[in-house]
């Protein structure tokens, strides 16, 4: 069940050169249980790894990347209009997106085409053109890494924020997520406000049209793993106080901003990033990305520390120039 010694540059999507001293993939609770017996019992690292999509391997990893393939899917309606879908944190997420428009549920068609597996958008709340996976998470079941055993966790008390989670802070090594509970309606309810999202679907949306026109949009904007290797967004967005915000609209009248509550408002790092004129500036194998200044993509033959380079310049210069700390959004693995 477990390989050792295995080379993952394909296993996650920056794809760097990277070697793991031990990889296993398990079907089940229980081949889940082994796994973490068997590195606790040889003083082992480990860690949950999907898809790979927001992990930047600052060198190999020693220890166990533990790898779900459970693909367990379970419906059962609630009231009228609603549906709870149980999905095996193994599911490669676009697959599972495509599979519920498929179902006609409603709910996670503007997260179409997000790299990831159900797993992991339990911990990172992803999200995209209005929607974030807690609007529509119901619970998050789980294995207690200690205990080995199984919890129910309500989606209210897993501290969900922007891109955040107690599973990413306080909870960190604490649980690993095993199957996730979607919310979903049964009849029409479409999110369309951000950006031109409303006029692609045009009058007459469905669901299959707004995962095009998010598909669409991600094709244009964001590369594709396959061909280039990136961690999608490699800063979050910076929340600011609005006071701070304010000043530098004096400034620089065209800076957008997202409102967040009456003291701070979010500002787009790409803003910030494509005003410094950062788009296409590499350093070694990392560049940042043409289309989408706040992705850093490998153009090659990026080496970790060609990453961790640039976003520390980027980082830099946009700290000199607005006075404002951009953090990264991936993941840095030791
Ligand atoms: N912008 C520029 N220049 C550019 C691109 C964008 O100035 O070249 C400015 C524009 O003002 C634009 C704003 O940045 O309106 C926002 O850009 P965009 O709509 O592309 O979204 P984002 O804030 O850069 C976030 C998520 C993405 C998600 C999109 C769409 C984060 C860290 N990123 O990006 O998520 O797809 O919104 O909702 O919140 C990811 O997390 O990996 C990811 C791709």
């Amino acid at each position: 069940m477990i390989q050792e010694n295995i080379d993952i540059t394909q296993r996650h999507t920056f794809g760097i050169a990277t070697q793991a001293r031990a990889w296993g993939d398990y079907d089940s609770i229980e081949e889940l249980r082994e796994m973490l017996r068997y590195a606790q019992a040889n003083d082992l690292a480990y860690m949950p790894i999907g898809e790979g999509s927001n992990l930047l391997f600052v060198r190999n990893y020693e220890g166990l990347l533990l790898h779900s393939t459970m693909t367990s899917i379970n419906s059962i309606a609630r009231g009228e209009n609603e549906i709870l879908v149980q999905a095996g944190s193994g599911w490669i997420w676009d697959e599972f997106v495509a599979h519920c428009v498929a179902q006609g549920w409603y709910g996670l068609e503007n997260l179409s085409y997000i790299p990831g597996t159900v797993g992991a958008s339990a911990v990172q709340n992803v999200g995209a053109y209005g929607v974030e996976a807690c609007d529509i998470i119901e619970s998050v079941t789980v294995l207690d890494t200690h205990t080995l055993e199984e919890h129910i966790i309500k989606a209210t008390e897993c501290g969900y924020g922007y891109r955040t989670s107690h599973f990413k802070k306080d909870w960190k090594g604490k649980y690993i997520v095993t199957a996730v509970t979607f919310r979903l309606s049964t009849t029409p309810q479409y999110t369309l406000d951000y950006g031109n999202l409303c006029q692609m679907v045009g009058d007459t949306p469905s669901l299959q049209s707004v995962r095009d026109a998010v598909i669409a949009i991600r094709r244009s904007k964001l590369p594709e793993p396959c061909e280039l290797g990136s961690a999608g967004s490699f800063f979050v967005n910076p929340v600011i106080a609005r006071e701070h915000y304010n000043k530098l609209l004096e400034q620089h009248p065209n800076m957008p901003c997202f409102e967040v509550d009456e003291q701070h408002v979010k500002v787009p790092a790409a803003w910030l990033i494509d005003h410094l004129e950062w788009k296409g500036k590499s350093l070694g194998g990392a560049m940042v990305y043409e289309k989408q200044p706040l992705v850093i993509v490998n153009t090659g033959n990026a080496k970790p520390g060609h990453v961790v380079q640039l976003a520390q310049d980027i980082a830099f210069s946009v700290f000199e120039n607005f006075g404002i700390i951009i953090t990264p959004e991936v993941n840095y693995i030791y």
